[in-house]
């Protein structure tokens, strides 16, 4: 059974903005030029961050979101991820929501999380329910 997740303090939401700003400092993105950054909070209060990372076969590249939760996976085992939260973030600060991959993959680990992005008025408050509405779930495979 799934519970309601304690919404971030501000606080809180902002040292996760932080954690995903640094992120993208790392970023491989020679051929968009765009740098993305992500972090995650997990509900046992680590942090993981990811960038974008390129290829010279552009469809390879994997995006911030993924970087982060796939690190955070490969460091802890996959059942013991369960995010709580994710904000992304890019160096132009220009708005910019998951890709619809993201959004996919952020479900796999984090049904409830609250995501931060860069909307057209600064940072912005959202939650898969809004950006990925009637997913594809495990439920589906029995
Ligand atoms: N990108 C991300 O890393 N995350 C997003 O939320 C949107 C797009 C990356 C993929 C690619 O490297 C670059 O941004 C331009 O699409």
């Amino acid at each position: 059974m799934s519970t309601q997740h304690r919404p971030l303090t501000e606080a809180e939401r902002d040292q996760l903005v932080a954690a995903a700003t640094r992120a993208y400092q790392n970023a491989y993105a020679r051929y968009s030029n765009f740098q993305v950054g992500a972090a995650i909070l997990l509900e046992n209060g680590e942090t993981f961050t990811g960038c974008n990372v390129e290829n010279a076969s552009y469809g390879l590249t994997n995006c911030a979101e993924r970087s982060a939760i796939f690190t955070a996976v490969s460091v802890l085992g996959g059942d013991k991820v369960r995010i709580r939260a994710v904000a992304v973030v890019n160096q132009r600060g220009v708005a910019c929501s998951p890709c619809g991959a993201c959004r996919q993959v952020i479900a796999e680990f984090g049904p409830q999380a609250e995501i931060f992005f860069i909307g057209q008025n600064g940072i912005q408050r959202s939650s898969l329910r809004e950006l990925l509405p009637e997913s594809f779930g495990s439920e589906a495979l029995g």
